[in-house]
């Protein structure tokens, strides 16, 4: 039966395409689709079963919030310095033996689902291992695809890049790397730099708080989003984070919460202190209103976000896979409510961008419905 289904992937249909004067070759997988290379095949039926059965029928939902989030826990988990010796082995070996996006979060979810920033992360770790168990995927690929068409789902996200080819993990990330919400701006920076990551790239990542809720932040309001659309791809995470901060939403101020423009939306210290730090005030602002900017950005972080640990050299470029998600619905805009009194200027060297509010009085942004 695997004999007949590799051949037949192997006798699929090659066809040689001239796109802009560069020769590309396509085959077409047993399942009809086509795709650049015959390794990527495996990943169709596996799209199929998530679309339906993890992601509600192609929705930009909780699981899809809780996806991206594991897409991250899982690959920051990885320290060229930290929980090994750093004398036997260099960067580049450790780059070799794995670490960082190798499922190691799901392999070994004990003890890493019970590392305190990882808190609530054992959901979408549950509900993600039956589809590792009925695949032929490893854990660190199933993770990195399964979020990547998640964000496929949000109308204005750009279509990810996925590689495919990481191995099993062999050991879980040592506990301490994942940053948290009451962690400082400079600890922050200085966590993801040492991975890799520029301040810019750091709040370009953050673009992920746009389809994003917090559970835990403060339990008694589950569900609570960090922008007024969480169902979309949008600026509006840049935007309203710039917004004067008035209120606590739930039961008041938790470690790591820091007061919210609008009912309904939770704010963290975190993303609050890089929309205003004179190190990343600037970048912050420059996302707001510009989807193109945002888009293009997001995607190149997290494109290295998918591989940090792995090498690219074993893996195979399968992002032809992933939908192409639609473009952004609705218009840049303030909350009803607000204006650009509102409007809490960090940037020092460029005014934030002039828009509207939404008519009407100031409303409540609905939680996140479970599924
Ligand atoms: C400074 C870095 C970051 C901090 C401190 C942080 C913190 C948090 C916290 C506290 C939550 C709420 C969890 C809960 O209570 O349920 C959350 C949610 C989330 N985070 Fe982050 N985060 C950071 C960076 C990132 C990055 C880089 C990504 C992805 C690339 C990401 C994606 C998400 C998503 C999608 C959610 C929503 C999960 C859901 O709705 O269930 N975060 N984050």
């Amino acid at each position: 039966m695997a004999f007949k289904s590799l051949s037949i992937a192997l006798l699929a249909l090659a066809v040689a395409r001239v796109a802009n004067g560069a020769v590309t070759k396509r085959v077409t997988c047993a399942t009809g689709q086509t795709t650049a290379n015959a390794a990527c095949c495996v990943l169709f039926p596996i799209l199929d079963d998530i679309q339906e059965n993890l992601f509600d029928g192609g929705e930009c939902g909780e699981e899809v919030h809780e996806s991206l989030r594991l897409t991250f826990h899982d690959a920051i988990g990885f320290s060229p310095t930290k929980g090994i010796c750093p004398r036997l082995f260099s960067y580049a070996e450790l780059l070799h033996r794995g670490g960082g996006a190798d499922g190691s979060i799901i392999t070994f979810d004990d003890p890493e689902t019970g590392f305190p920033a990882n808190n609530g992360i054992d959901d979408i770790v549950d509900a993600q291992t039956p589809f590792i168990a009925r695949h032929n995927i490893t854990a660190g690929d199933f993770i990195q695809f399964a979020g990547a068409v998640g964000v496929s789902n949000c109308p204005g996200a750009p279509r990810l890049q996925f590689l495919l080819g990481r191995p099993t993990a062999t050991a879980p990330s040592p506990i301490g790397l994942v940053p948290e919400p009451f962690d400082t701006i400079t600890s922050v920076l200085e966590r993801f730099a040492e991975v890799g990551f520029s301040p810019a790239e750091v709040v370009a990542l953050l673009a992920s708080h746009t389809i994003a809720a917090a559970d835990h932040v403060d339990p008694t309001i589950p569900g609570t989003p960090f922008d007024s659309t969480p169902e979309i791809f949008d600026t509006q995470i840049f935007i309203e984070m710039q917004l004067r901060g008035v209120l606590f939403p739930g039961d008041g101020s938790n470690p790591g919460q820091v007061e919210s423009p609008l009912e309904g939306i939770i704010r963290l210290n975190t993303d609050a202190t890089l929309a205003r730090d004179d190190r990343t005030s600037c970048i912050w602002q420059s996302f707001a209103n510009n989807q193109a900017k945002m888009q293009s950005e997001f995607r190149a972080a997290m494109a290295k976000l998918a591989v940090l640990g792995q090498n690219t050299a074993n893996m195979v470029d399968c992002s032809d896979v992933i939908p192409v998600p639609k473009p952004v619905t609705g218009k840049a805009h303030l909350p009803a409510g607000k204006s650009m009194a509102d409007i809490e200027q960090a940037c020092a060297t460029a005014p934030f961008p002039t828009l509207t509010a939404d008519p009407g009085p100031q409303t409540s942004v609905p939680p996140v419905p479970p599924s």
